[in-house]
């Protein structure tokens, strides 16, 4: 198997999210969020970029979650941040549902794990 041959794990049942609804699970000991809109599942890291929010408390807007915090627009399909913002984007995972179950291939969260807030400096 190839190492970018994906992993799909069982997150939760699909039920446990409602249409238009957001959930947060934990992969790989990651907080992701689960968005279940009009286009379909998404999946994309639960913390936010700015200032660390929880995006999974935050509200879907069409194609984009809205941060809870500040207000910030996050594109669900790609992960862009909406104009006007000096911020990372989110990094978005691969998600399906497969007989009532919602899968994430958690080898592409250890491959790309969150972005993290930006930093002036960063002594590490
Ligand atoms: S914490 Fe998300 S926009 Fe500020």
């Amino acid at each position: 198997m190839s190492d970018d041959a994906p992993r799909w794990i069982e997150v939760a049942a699909l039920d446990n999210v409602k249409p238009g609804g957001l959930i947060q699970v934990i992969v790989k000991g990651t907080q992701i969020v689960v968005a279940r809109a009009v286009s379909g599942l998404h999946a994309f890291q639960a913390i936010c970029p700015h200032e660390m929010a929880n995006l999974s408390t935050g509200r879907l807007e069409a194609a984009h979650v809205v941060c809870p915090r500040h207000l910030a627009k996050f594109d669900i399909a790609t992960g862009a941040v909406s104009p006007g913002w000096s911020i990372n984007g989110l990094r978005i995972y691969p998600v399906r549902a497969v007989d009532g179950r919602i899968e994430i291939d958690e080898a592409a969260v250890e491959r790309a794990p969150p972005f993290r807030k930006k930093t002036t400096w960063d002594l590490t």
